[in-house]
C-alpha cells in the first residue's frame, strides 16, 4: 500500500477528493500525514475529520526555508511517505525536499502547463490571465515537481471549455473539478506503480 504525503496552504477540496477515494477504495494508498503551513487550513480539519494525521508547521517557527524544509522531510520520511501530492500548497519546496523525493512530488496547477504558471500564477491569478488573453480553452495539470516551478514533467491534463461570458469564478469552478478528477487519477496510477518517468516524458503502463 503507497504511503502519501499531502502538502496543503488552503481549503483542501483537492486532498478531501483523495480521501472519498481512498475511502471509496478506488485508490489503493494510504495517506499517512497532511501537513499545512497555515494554521487556519481547512484542509486540516478534512484529514481530521477522516482521522488522518494533520500537522500544522510553522514557517515563522524556522531561520529560513532550508530549515522548514528539513522540518518537512523528517516528519514525512518519517512515516514512510513515498508519494508527496502538493494540492494547494503555495509554498516553494527547497532543493534538498525535491532531492530526497526525486520524482515522487506531483503537484497540481490550474491551467494547461506550460501556459499561465511559474511564479505568481496562482489561485484567481491564473483564470483572470487565461481570461484576458481571450482563450478559447483552458484546464488543469498534474506535473511532477522539479527544481523550478511548475516545470516538472506532465502527468496527466484535462480540459475545459472557456465560455463567451465566462467569469474568474466560474471558470475557477469548472477547472477545480478537472483538478479534483486528474489529481485522483495520477494518485491511482502511483499507487499502481504505473507511472515511469523517463527524462520529461511520463509514461502510463
Ligand atoms: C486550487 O485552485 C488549485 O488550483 C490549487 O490550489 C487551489 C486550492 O485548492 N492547486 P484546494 O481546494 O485547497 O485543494
Amino acid at each position: 500500500m503507497l504511503k502519501i504525503g499531502v502538502l496543503i496552504s488552503g481549503g483542501g477540496t483537492n486532498l478531501q477528493a483523495i480521501i472519498d477515494n481512498i475511502e471509496r477504495g478506488c485508490i489503493k494508498g494510504k495517506i499517512q500525514l497532511v501537513i499545512s503551513n497555515k494554521k487556519a487550513a481547512y484542509g486540516l480539519e478534512r484529514a481530521r475529520k477522516a482521522g488522518i494525521e494533520a500537522l500544522y508547521i510553522n514557517p515563522k517557527d524556522y531561520k529560513d526555508s532550508q530549515e522548514y524544509n528539513q522540518r518537512l522531510i523528517e516528519e514525512l520520511k518519517a512515516r514512510g511517505v513515498e508519494l508527496v501530492v502538493l494540492a494547494g500548497y503555495l509554498k516553494i519546496l527547497s532543493k534538498d525536499f525535491i532531492q530526497a523525493f526525486r520524482n515522487r512530488i506531483i503537484n497540481i496547477h490550474p491551467s494547461l502547463i506550460p501556459s499561465f504558471c511559474g511564479p505568481g500564477y496562482y489561485g484567481e491569478r491564473v483564470h483572470k490571465a487565461v481570461l484576458d488573453y481571450g482563450c478559447r480553452v483552458s484546464g488543469a495539470t498534474v506535473h511532477i515537481v522539479d527544481e523550478g516551478t511548475d516545470t516538472g514533467p506532465i502527468v496527466l491534463q484535462k480540459c475545459v471549455e472557456v465560455d463567451q461570458d465566462e467569469t474568474v469564478e466560474s471558470l475557477q469552478k469548472k477547472v477545480l473539478k478537472v483538478e479534483h478528477e486528474i489529481l485522483v487519477e495520477a494518485v491511482k496510477l502511483f499507487c499502481e506503480g504505473r507511472i515511469f518517468i523517463s527524462g520529461r516524458q511520463v509514461k502510463i503502463l
